[in-house]
Parts: structure tokens; C-alpha cells; sequence
């Protein structure tokens, strides 16, 4: 497991220890946080960006999965740190492939982004549409996805949607939903950037876990998106919060933010229809279980 210490890849571990499974996790702690990991899993402090490190970090495990979570993940940093996003997703993703390669992994689970990739969705994006990345992040990730095409290992390319729920940091890019939680929590004003109409496929971070523990079961390979194929408003997020929290401590308006998709959204109907996974919680229980672990929700 790679990136296992950060939002997403330290749900996995947890999802992968209750099921009994031994985690080996590599991770740079660069954004994840030590404190997020279950003393449990094995942690392994390295660059995946650095091949050396990578093989002394690895040398002599016995690894069945590996689940490829770790990435720079700022789609503005991205612009302005191209040759660390590369590095990063691009050759990290590379010396990954080649260790899971040495240690003859039976699957490979890479995961992508539908969000950065497809650009912008009128219609939420089945796989097979041309994808469209906007940014260095989204370019490296595509790069990344052929490199696991081509790696000659059984693999299966997830392309999520926007997750959220419990632990995810609010400083990134992203993680509205953590920072609206956040500011309710601490009876702070939100802030709108825009008229609010961005539309933004979100799915709960614990539906994602599922879906790659089910594409670690390796009986599907290939590309899949791993969303709702619901595109929903920020204005909408903000009723739907209101709902769960009551009305926001505030509302701050601020201009658009450059170069962000209108609509963004996914189409999980191949994961449904191909039997690997499909989306269980609805935007409302989601944003409950994430207020609730948050301590965002009123006693
Ligand atoms: N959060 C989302 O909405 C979202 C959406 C689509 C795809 N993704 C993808 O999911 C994955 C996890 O994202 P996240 O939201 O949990 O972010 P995160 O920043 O919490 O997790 C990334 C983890 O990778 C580690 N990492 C970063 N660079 C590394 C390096 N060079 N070597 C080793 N470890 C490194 C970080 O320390 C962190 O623990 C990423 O691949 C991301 O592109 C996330």
C-alpha cells in the first residue's frame, strides 16, 4: 500500500487489517500523518519518487495487492510545481509498478482521478469518453494510468470522484466538504467562491474503500470510475449541510477561482453493470457520518 498514511489510503488500511490482512505501507508523510495509521500496518518512511529507497524499503516482503494511493495531489500546486508532480506520479508511479513486478504481486491497484482527467462533464463521464486533463496533475495521472496499462501486470485503474468523510485535511485542495464541516464545527463563515453553481460528483470515502478492496479480489482488470454519477452543486452542498448542521455560521462570497470545470461528474455504471462496485451512501448519510466523526454535530 502506498500513500497509506494520508486520507483515503489510511481508510484502506484499516478496511485491510479488520478483514485480517498483514499491511506493509510506504509512505513519505509528506501530506499523510503517522497518526492516521493503525500501529498495526508496517511503515515503511519512503520517496516512491526514489527507486533505492523504494527497493530497501521493500526488499524481502512478500506482498499479494499492492494498492497504489500515494500522489501530489493540488491541482493549482500542480502548475506550479510541475517537476515535483511528475516526479511524484509519474516516476513514482513507474518504480512502483517495477518493485510490484520483482515481487511478483498477483494485482495492482492504481488509483486515478475522474475529476482531474475527464475535464469538463455536461454529461457525467463514462470511461471510453476522450479525456481532457486541465492541469499538470490530471496530465501525470493519465500519464500514470498508461504506464499501468502497459506494465504487463493484472491491474485495475480506479478513477475516483471527489471523496470525502472523516480525516480528510482541510488545507488541500478539494475537501470542501472537510472544509464546510470544519467551519461549521468552529461557528466560522464559509466561503462561496463564485455564484456556487460548480457542480462536483462526491462520494463517501467509505464507498471507495470499497471498491478497491473489491478490485484487489482481482477478478476485474481495466479502467473504472468509482463515483455517484450525481453531480451536486456547491449551493446544493450547503442546503444539504444545513440539513445535518442547521443553517452556516456565515457565508462569504468570494470572485470564481481560474481554470475550475463547471461539472464534474463520473459514470459508475460499468463498475455496477461489470459487478466490481457500487455507490451505497447517500450524500445526506455521508455528510451525517463525516459531521458526526468530525465532532461537527450538535449534542
Ligand atoms: N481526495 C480526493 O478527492 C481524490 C479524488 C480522486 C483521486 N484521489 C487520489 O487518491 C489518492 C489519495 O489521495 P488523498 O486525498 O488521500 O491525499 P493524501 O495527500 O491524504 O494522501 C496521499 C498520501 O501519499 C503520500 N505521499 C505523497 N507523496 C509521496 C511520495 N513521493 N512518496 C511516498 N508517499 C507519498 C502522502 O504523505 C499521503 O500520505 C491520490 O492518488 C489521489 O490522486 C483523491
Amino acid at each position: 500500500m502506498t500513500g497509506g498514511a494520508g486520507f483515503l489510503g489510511s481508510h484502506v488500511v484499516d478496511a485491510l487489517l479488520a478483514r485480517g490482512d498483514e499491511v506493509v505501507v510506504v509512505d513519505d508523510l509528506s501530506t499523510g500523518n503517522r497518526a492516521n495509521l493503525d500501529p498495526r500496518a508496517t511503515l515503511c518512511i519512503a520517496d516512491v519518487g526514489e527507486s533505492a529507497a523504494l527497493e530497501r524499503a521493500l526488499a524481502g516482503q512478500r506482498i499479494d495487492g499492492v494498492v497504489h494511493c500515494a500522489a501530489k495531489t493540488k491541482v493549482v500546486e500542480s502548475m506550479e510545481k510541475e517537476d515535483l508532480y511528475e516526479r511524484v506520479i509519474v516516476e513514482g508511479t513507474y518504480n512502483v509498478l517495477e518493485m510490484a513486478r520483482q515481487l511478483h504481486v498477483s494485482i495492482f491497484v492504481n488509483i486515478s482521478t475522474g475529476g482531474a482527467i475527464y475535464g469538463e462533464t455536461p454529461v457525467c463521464a463514462s470511461e471510453g469518453v476522450p479525456i481532457d486533463p486541465r492541469s499538470n496533475y490530471g496530465r501525470f495521472k493519465a500519464k500514470a494510468e498508461k504506464l499501468v496499462e502497459s506494465a504487463g501486470l493484472r491491474s485495475v485503474t480506479l478513477r475516483l470522484a471527489n471523496i470525502y468523510g472523516p480525516r480528510q485535511r482541510t488545507d488541500l485542495e478539494g475537501g470542501v466538504i472537510a472544509i464546510f464541516v470544519g467551519c461549521w464545527k468552529r461557528r466560522e463563515p464559509i466561503t462561496l467562491f463564485g455564484d456556487g453553481r460548480y457542480e462536483r460528483d462526491y462520494v463517501y470515502v467509505a464507498d471507495v474503500v470499497e471498491s478497491i478492496l473489491a478490485a484487489l479480489a482481482g477478478k476485474h482488470t481495466g479502467v473504472y470510475n468509482i463515483g455517484t454519477g450525481i453531480a451536486t452543486s456547491v449551493n446544493a452542498l450547503v442546503s444539504a449541510l444545513t440539513s445535518v448542521l442547521g443553517p452556516p455560521p456565515g457565508i462569504r462570497r468570494a470572485p470564481a477561482r481560474p481554470a475550475e470545470v463547471l461539472r464534474g461528474c463520473v459514470d459508475p455504471t460499468k463498475a455496477a453493470r461489470e459487478g466490481l462496485w457500487r455507490p451505497m451512501t447517500a450524500l445526506a448519510e455521508g455528510l451525517r457520518l463525516t459531521a458526526a466523526a468530525e465532532g461537527a454535530l450538535l449534542p
